[in-house]
């Protein structure tokens, strides 16, 4: 099944897990989430739809309504230590959860999955996500550094997202290097002139300012990530032509990215007001559908 059959990128105002189910098994090439933080806004606990068995040493099977992990490592028990260690987690990843499970069954055989959260979400989410996707999967953590705002004086200031990467699998994922915007060495008369003209690859530490409140991205929707970060994951993971899925799109930052760079996009918000900035930023993009997915519950 196509993601579009007319190949329009898609932008859907719904639940986004009202939706998923609806799109194809690896119809994607990119799953870049940027979930709302564990502000405690989160939605009561749904029970999870999907029941994977994968072939796994647990000779208990899965009691039903649970999740074995996709490498059949024992999910379930992980999950159950880590959610009792600290129960505020424990919402979050109740609204986490199923959507993960729908993102891995999209992403593509060289598919990539980049979860961005922060700092406070970042180590519980690495542990329940080596489980559920397997250890292997996991390609890397990404740390987008910034400074900017106002600064604590009683810890280090936190200037920080993380990005966790897992692959859907490890011997076919899709990663080109060479395909990223280089940036310019910290020393550059350490390494020859050519070299320092040519500027060198990103590591896995993005120095990146925020979008600037009076610069050209700015749509004012209060949670837009800057396109320069979503560039290098759309360069690095996708190639031309492939598709992107972004069901926390807020601003539309990866639809606006990969429309640049060639690729196509599906974006879910359930937010009226992120639909409405959307519909001001993909104006002048030609391809792009407005879609009303299943209304959000409280809409
Ligand atoms: C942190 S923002 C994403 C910002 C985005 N990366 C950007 O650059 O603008 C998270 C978004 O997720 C949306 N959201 C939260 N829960 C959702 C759900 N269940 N279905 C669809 N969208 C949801 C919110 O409305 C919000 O726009």
């Amino acid at each position: 099944m196509p993601v579009a059959s007319d190949e329009l990128n898609r932008i859907i105002h719904a639940d986004n897990l009202a939706v998923l189910p609806t799109l194809p098994d690896g119809g994607f090439t990119l799953v870049y989430l940027d979930p709302p933080f564990n502000t405690g806004r989160m939605q009561s606990r749904r029970p999870t739809r999907h029941v994977r068995l994968a072939a796994t040493d647990d000779p208990e099977p899965a009691a039903s309504g649970t999740i074995t992990g996709f490498a059949g490592k024992r999910y379930e028990r992980i999950r159950g230590d880590l959610l009792r260690y600290d129960d505020r987690f424990d919402d979050y990843w109740g609204f986490l959860e199923p959507r993960l499970v729908e993102a891995w069954r999209l992403l593509a055989d060289d598919g990539t999955l980049y979860l961005h959260l922060d700092y406070r979400e970042a180590h519980y989410a690495k542990v329940l996500l080596d489980a559920l996707f397997g250890r292997e999967c996991f390609l890397n953590e990404l740390i987008w550094a910034y400074d900017y705002g106002a600064k604590a004086k009683r810890k280090w200031p936190t200037k920080h997202d993380t990005i966790l990467v897992y692959v859907k699998n490890p011997a076919r994922y899709w990663f080109d290097s060479t395909a990223v915007d280089r940036e310019p060495y910290m020393a550059p008369g350490l390494v020859t002139p050519e070299k320092a003209e040519l500027g060198k690859l990103p590591t896995d530490v993005w120095w990146h300012t925020i979008v600037s409140p009076t610069g050209r991205e700015k749509t004012g929707y209060p949670t837009q990530k800057p396109e320069g970060i979503l560039r290098r994951i759309v360069q690095a993971s996708t190639r031309e032509g492939d598709w992107v899925l972004d069901f926390f799109a807020g601003s539309g930052t990866t639809g606006a990215v990969a429309a640049t760079l060639g690729r196509r996009f599906v974006l879910i918000d359930e937010n009226a007001e992120a639909i409405a900035v959307m519909r001001g930023r993909f104006t002048d993009v030609s391809g792009v559908v407005f879609e009303q997915g299943i209304a959000p519950a409280d809409a």
